[in-house]
């Protein structure tokens, strides 16, 4: 596996493949590595020929309150389980790669990125949206793959790179489960058992939402009402938002009569966790 750690080396890498007519899989990450990641390294195996990945902890995604030096760092372990999944690059820029000194351009994000997580962490989709957009440039790759966990991030990518013509295709991954059916989380490895346990209501809650769509109740209502009973009595230490809605606006709908998509955001202690399935609305 190439480890790049210069831009320059990094993009020579990625044009040289593409020029050969190889197709190029990107997969973004801050690092912190677990079994979801390695899904999309794995997933993008298997659709391109040559897979990079990036591990960068990007410091304007963090909203103010938010603790960047706290996300954790694990790049030996990163590094082993890239080479494991096959990776063939992986680039880890520093700081000043991607935010050069005097740097003050960012991307203006998209509506889709207004409504929830843009109301929990202010400015943190303009930091997204710029190190994406950033890493397209630098490694113009043909594919990038992001995981459905983070719903609203893959759903603002994907709206940027239409409304900014951006050349890449972009792909969702299924969200990966703990056997507990936690959803795999960087965040997961700062939860005490106790918290964790508590945190399984997350999961617990989408599934009864499918489980009451599944008996014929399709009133967004009665669904975020099912879920918000399920997170209280977890107890989760506090429910950010849990909400019925359309899977490309991310308005909320008031019936699944569409395709749409419960989503989660809770904080159990200190941890913030985020979750989502989507619903397919039952005939008759
Ligand atoms: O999902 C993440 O890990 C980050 O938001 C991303 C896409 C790597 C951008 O920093």
């Amino acid at each position: 596996m190439h480890v790049f750690y210069q831009a320059a080396e990094a993009n020579r890498w990625v044009r040289q493949q593409t020029a050969l007519g190889i197709t190029v899989g990107l997969v973004p990450t801050m690092g912190a590595l677990h079994e979801g990641h390695f899904s999309l390294v794995d997933t993008s195996r298997g659709t391109c020929q040559k897979t990079i990945a990036t591990i960068f902890v990007n410091p304007t995604q963090f909203a103010p309150h938010e603790d960047l030096s706290r996300y954790p760092r694990t790049l030996e372990s990163d590094l082993e389980g890239l080479r494991r999944h096959h990776a063939d690059a992986v680039f880890i820029p520093e700081t000043e790669d991607i935010y050069p000194r005097g740097f003050s351009t960012y991307v203006d994000p998209p509506e889709v990125s207004l409504p929830w997580e843009g109301d929990c962490r202010p400015g943190h989709f303009r930091g997204v949206c710029t190190v994406v957009l950033k890493l397209f440039h630098l490694l113009p790759s043909t594919h990038a793959f992001f995981g459905q966990k983070d719903f609203q991030q893959a759903a603002t990518i994907i709206a940027m790179v239409r409304d900014l013509g951006v050349n890449i295709e972009i792909v969702v991954c299924p969200i990966l489960r703990d056997p507990d059916r936690l959803a795999m989380s960087s965040r997961n490895r700062y939860l005490t058992p106790q918290e964790r346990n508590r945190a399984l209501a997350i999961p617990l809650a989408l599934e009864q939402v499918q489980l009451a769509v599944a008996k014929g109740i399709s009133d967004a209502s009665q669904l975020e009402a099912i879920m918000k009973q399920i997170l209280s009595e977890g107890p989760v230490d506090q429910i950010e938002y849990a909400a019925i809605v359309d899977p490309y606006a991310l308005t909320r709908v008031t019936r699944i009569d569409h395709p749409a998509v419960a989503i989660i955001a809770a904080r159990v202690g200190q941890t913030r966790l985020i979750d989502n399935d989507r619903i397919a609305p039952q005939d008759g």
